[in-house]
């Protein structure tokens, strides 16, 4: 059974409609069920929690009024049958929400669901948008920590903003994502201030390490030479993403059209001239074609017009590159 104090805990944060705190104090009674070995409660507990906070809709956490500004709310909307990645990522991905879901059965083994990510590849390629479709999946709020914020703007309290973060993570179970992650990891952002950033990546990798929350820590970059060696090992899994090859374009164009794709299309050329792009410009370059078509009042787009924007961001890209 729930211990006293769990119990008290409970009955008051429902007087004092503390929604949040209940849910919270919820979630613990079914953890500690499941370490007692009483799987099934927990499964039930959390299935009733989760039943209720489906109903409810978006929960926006409150932060300490310190940390605003540096870890943003949303409750993203976004399936996973959007995401164009290759099978076997997807595989650890669909692995990562089974283990969510049971983690009740894992724990009254003593085991715990894998939740610390390390989320590696160019940019573009869907690392934000997993943490998004993680959210949307697992019914959880996705709180998007500015690291390049933390770090720059609270020099010296770096360590102490981290704290609150992770004591966030325990109060409030949801994903938290560290984007552009190298900001604290890099070994090159040693360089600057040797001592600060050290510390900040200590304290970085004490509280990860001696995080027990529920919540799904993902932390992401696209330089993974950067990445201090600690690092690694801190994670349960590490996922790596990549350009889209043919296949992959070919889908994505296929679901960012959708029924805007005009019957005949003349793949071979779309396909081989949108090599080297990611996801996010391919992405872009069908709805600045859709975009175009609803504008000049046409119901479908045809390879030419798709190629069109898709050679204006190749050469764009060679631009980047100082190649032209
Ligand atoms: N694998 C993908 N499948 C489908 N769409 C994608 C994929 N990757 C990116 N996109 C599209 O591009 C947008 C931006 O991608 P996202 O923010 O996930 O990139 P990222 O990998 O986090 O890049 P960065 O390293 O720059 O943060 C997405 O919102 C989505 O529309
Ligand atoms: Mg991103």
């Amino acid at each position: 059974m729930a211990t006293a104090a769990q119990l008290k805990s409970l009955i008051r944060s429902h007087f004092s409609e503390q929604s949040e705190r209940f849910y919270t104090m919820a979630l613990q009674v079914a953890a500690h069920e499941a370490k007692q070995g009483h799987a099934a409660l927990a499964h039930d507990i959390r299935q009733i929690i989760d039943t209720e906070r489906k109903k409810k809709g978006p929960r926006i956490l409150s932060f300490p009024q310190d940390l605003k500004g540096l870890v943003l709310t949303e409750e993203p909307q976004i399936s996973k049958a959007s995401l164009v990645i290759p099978d076997l990522l997807m595989e650890r991905i669909h692995q990562v929400i089974h283990e969510y879901r049971q983690q009740e059965k894992l724990k009254s083994y003593g085991l715990s669901h894998r939740r610390k990510l390390l989320l590696i590849g160019p940019p573009g390629t869907g690392k934000t948008m997993t943490a998004r479709v993680f959210a949307k999946e697992l019914h959880l709020s996705l709180n998007t920590i500015q690291v390049d914020r933390l770090v720059t703007k609270f020099m010296g309290e770096t360590s102490a903003k981290l704290r609150q973060i992770f004591d966030l993570m325990q109060q409030s179970p949801g994903i938290y994502l560290f984007d552009e992650f190298d900001a604290i990891g890099g070994e090159r952002s040693m360089d600057n201030d040797v001592g600060e950033m050290r510390r900040v990546l200590n304290a970085f990798l004490q509280f990860i390490e001696q995080d027990t929350s529920d919540s799904i820590i993902i932390a992401a970059t696209n330089n993974p030479k950067l990445l201090d060696r600690a690092l690694f090992r801190r994670f349960d899994d590490v996922l790596y993403y990549r350009a889209p090859d043919k296949d992959d374009r070919k889908r994505l164009i296929e679901n960012v059209l959708g029924t805007f794709k005009e019957r005949k299309f003349a793949w071979k050329t779309v396909l081989s001239n949108s090599e080297g792009l990611s996801h996010a410009e391919i992405d872009h370059a069908c709805k600045d074609s859709i975009k175009t078509a609803i504008l000049n009042d046409i119901t479908k787009v045809n390879a030419t017009s798709l190629l069109k924007v898709i050679r204006n961001r190749q050469e764009a890209l060679k631009g980047l590159r100082g190649e032209i």
